[in-house]
C-alpha cells in the first residue's frame, strides 16, 4: 500500500472536526464549532454540543471529502475519536464513523483524543522520534506523557492534580471579564501587559512538592489567587488592569508548564519535546519553551496554533499512524469513552 489515506472524525468536546491525510499529508480539515452557542452560557453545555455535532456531522464529512477529492470507498481506515470527552458528544462521531465503516467496508479505529493532539504534529514535523516527552495541554487534561511509541505505549509521568492548565485560562478570562473560551483572550491581552506586575504562585514547584509531584500540575491556588487579587482590588474601589492580571497569570502557567516539560525530559534522558492540545497555542507558552529548551539542548516541537486546537486532522494523523505500523481496527461494538485513559492509544480489535 502506498501512504494511507484516513478520515478522522473528532467530536469529543464542541468542535466537529473532519480531517483528510495522506500519510502525513493533510489534505483535508474541516471544523465546525458550536462555540458561538456555547459563549452565551460561558461554557460548554453538553446537549447543545451533541445537538451541533448532530447537524454537522454529515455536511462536515461531505466538505472535507470534496477539499480532499476522495471518496468515501477510496479510505484505508476511518478513525475516530473515543474518548476521552463529553459522553453525548462523543457518542455522535463514533456512530457517524461506525456507520461509515460498515457502509463502505474501511477498516475503523477509535482512538484516544489526547494522543492524537500529539500525533498531530507529524503533519507539520514529520515522524515524531521515539522516544518523545509530550505535554498535553488542553481544556480537560495537563499531562506530562511519555511517548515510547505512539502506535502503543504511552505512559503518564505527571498529570495536574486539579484544574487543567485551559480550564484555569477560562476562568481566569471569566473572571477578568473577558469572553469564552479564554484562553486566546487572555493571550491576547497579556501581549500589552506587563509579566512581572504580580507575582502569582506557582503551584506543586516547592522543594517539598518537587518530592512527592515532582511532574505533576496545581492551577486551582492559582486561580483563587488571582481571585483574591481582583477583589482586593475592587474592594479598595480601583480598576482592574486586565492586560497586566492577564499577563502575570499566563506567566506563571506558562513558567511551570514548561520548566517540569524539560525537567521531565532531561531527567528521563529524552531528547525530544513536544507540544500539544489547545493550550499548546499559546504565544507565550511557545516562546518560553523555545527559550528554555534550547538552553537544555534539548529539541522542541510544535504544531501550528490551528492545529493545536480540537480538530479532525489531528485524529486522521493518529490513525494513519496505525494503519502505517499495521495496528488492528478496533471491533465494530467498541463504546464512546468519556473517561478514556490517557495510556490507551486505540481500543483493541476485540471487547470483553
Ligand atoms: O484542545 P482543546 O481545543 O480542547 C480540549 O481538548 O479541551 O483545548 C481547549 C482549551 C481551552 O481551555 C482554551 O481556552 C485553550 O485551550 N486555549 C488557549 C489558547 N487557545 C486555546 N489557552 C491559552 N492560550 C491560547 N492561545
Ligand atoms: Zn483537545
Amino acid at each position: 500500500m502506498s501512504e494511507p489515506l484516513v478520515m478522522g472524525i473528532e467530536t469529543s468536546c464542541d468542535e466537529t472536526g473532519v480531517g483528510i491525510v495522506r500519510g502525513t499529508d493533510l489534505l483535508a480539515d474541516e471544523v465546525a464549532s458550536s462555540v458561538e452557542e456555547q459563549a452565551r452560557y460561558g461554557g460548554v453545555v453538553p446537549e447543545v454540543a451533541s445537538r451541533a455535532h448532530l447537524e454537522a456531522m454529515v455536511p462536515t464529512v461531505q466538505r472535507a471529502l470534496d477539499e480532499a477529492g476522495v471518496t468515501l470507498h477510496d479510505l484505508d481506515g476511518i478513525a475516530v475519536t473515543a474518548g476521552p470527552g463529553l459522553a453525548g458528544a462523543l457518542m455522535v462521531g463514533v456512530g457517524a464513523a461506525k456507520a461509515y465503516s460498515l457502509a463502505t467496508g474501511v477498516p475503523l479505529y477509535g482512538v484516544n483524543h489526547l494522543s492524537a493532539h500529539i500525533a498531530v504534529d507529524t503533519l507539520e514535523n514529520g515522524p515524531i522520534p521515539e522516544p518523545s516527552i509530550g505535554l498535553l495541554v488542553s481544556g480537560g487534561h495537563s499531562t506530562i506523557m511519555m511517548v515510547e511509541d505512539l502506535a502503543g505505549e504511552v505512559s503518564q509521568l505527571g498529570a495536574s492534580i486539579d484544574d487543567a492548565a485551559g480550564e484555569a485560562f477560562d476562568k481566569v478570562a471569566r473572571l477578568l471579564g473577558l469572553p469564552f473560551p479564554g484562553g486566546p483572550y487572555i493571550d491576547k491581552a497579556a501581549r500589552e501587559g506587563d509579566r512581572a506586575f504580580v507575582e502569582f504562585p506557582r503551584g506543586l514547584t516547592a522543594a517539598k512538592d518537587m518530592e512527592r509531584h515532582r511532574y505533576d500540575f496545581s492551577f486551582s491556588g492559582l486561580k483563587t489567587a488571582v481571585a483574591r487579587w481582583i477583589e482586593a482590588q475592587r474592594a479598595e474601589g480601583k480598576d482592574i488592569p486586565v492586560n497586566d492580571v492577564a499577563a502575570a497569570f499566563q506567566e506563571a502557567v506558562c513558567d511551570v508548564l514548561s520548566r517540569k516539560a524539560i525537567l521531565a525530559a532531561k531527567e528521563q534522558g529524552v531528547e525530544t519535546l513536544l507540544l500539544g492540545g489547545g493550550v499548546a497555542a499559546n504565544s507565550r507558552l511557545r516562546s518560553m519553551a523555545v527559550e528554555r529548551a534550547e538552553r537544555a539542548g534539548l529539541t522542541l516541537r510544535f504544531p501550528k496554533p490551528k492545529l493545536c486546537t480540537d480538530n479532525g486532522a489531528m485524529v486522521a494523523a493518529l490513525g494513519s499512524h496505525l494503519v502505517a505500523a499495521k495496528a488492528e481496527p478496533s471491533a465494530m461494538n467498541f463504546p464512546a469513552d468519556s473517561s478514556m485513559d490517557v495510556t490507551v492509544v486505540s481500543l483493541a480489535d476485540k471487547l470483553d
